[in-house]
């Protein structure tokens, strides 16, 4: 597979071709990502509930978006890799923005997604007028947990419908490559789609967006008391792992490991 850029992203579009993207945050799982053939990855700041086990996005810093793109970067060659803005690398001020998001490119991101609508408008045109690609995120923004009172089903009401098509017409102008939307009824997701030229990429959205996200620990099965009901669960790693380790114990105990195979003797 060549090398996925975001003009590949807009062609794709065109094409009626669907986009595939999962979140990684290490070398191993972007070199999985880049084995099995997906479009884009994400180094999401959802790394705060995965990786470090917090309730939300809302602590995870620009460090440790910097840190955690650098580590994808190297196990990946084709997909292209977009990096999250973290919860306050963005809001305080449009220089702060263009900072942080330079920031994550210097660790090789290749785009950067920012959550909002119109409040991030001013943001995302000086970003693309400096070089750097930007994916917008609509519906349920994870970063604003705390005014949607939980992480809820958005745009439900007409009013609120109108709003996300007026967000996504207005991030289109401002130059995005794509839209994340996120946790909206699949009608609501359907008519931003028909209503935009750039794909839109669903989680939680239904089947008609131009492409589809998930987080990389919900479909392999790593955290099983957390299923959210639009994640498909393709394998079961988590027990796998325990059988694994399971197996490790009971040979250790048995003497039956390390065997001959797995060790080392002084040459005769
Ligand atoms: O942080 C993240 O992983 C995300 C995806 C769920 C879209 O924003």
């Amino acid at each position: 597979m060549g090398k996925i850029t975001v003009k590949t992203f807009i062609e794709r579009k065109k094409e009626r071709e669907k986009l595939v993207l999962v979140t990684a945050y290490t070398y191993a799982q972007a070199k999985i990502a880049e084995a099995a053939g997906v479009d884009g990855v994400l180094v999401g700041d959802s790394l705060g509930m995965v990786i470090k086990g917090d309730a939300n996005t809302l602590n995870v810093s620009l460090e440790e978006l910097e840190y955690h793109t650098s580590c994808v970067k190297k196990g990946l060659t084709s997909p292209l890799l977009i990096a999250d803005m973290p919860f306050l690398s963005y809001q305080s001020s449009v220089e702060k923005g263009i900072e942080s998001a330079g920031r994550l490119i210097k660790r090789g991101a290749e785009a950067v997604k920012i959550e909002g609508g119109e409040e991030v408008a001013p943001l995302i045109e000086k970003l693309v007028r400096y070089g750097i690609p930007v994916m917008g995120h609509l519906g349920m923004t994870p970063q604003y947990i705390h005014s949607f009172g939980g992480y809820r089903l958005q745009a439900k009401s007409a009013r609120a419908r109108r709003k996300i098509l007026e967000d996504a017409r207005i991030l289109e102008e401002a130059g995005v490559f794509s839209i994340v939307l996120e946790l909206i009824p699949l009608e609501v997701a359907k008519e931003v789609t028909e209503k935009v030229n750039i794909p839109t990429i669903g989680i939680g959205a239904g089947p008609f967006t131009d492409g589809q996200i998930l987080v990389f620990h919900d479909i392999m099965g790593l955290y099983p008391e957390f299923k959210p009901k639009f994640a498909k669960v393709y394998r079961d790693l988590f027990t796998e792992a325990v059988s694994g380790l399971k197996e490790f114990i009971m040979e250790v105990k048995e003497g039956q490991f390390p065997d001959e195979e797995h060790s080392f003797r002084l040459k005769k």
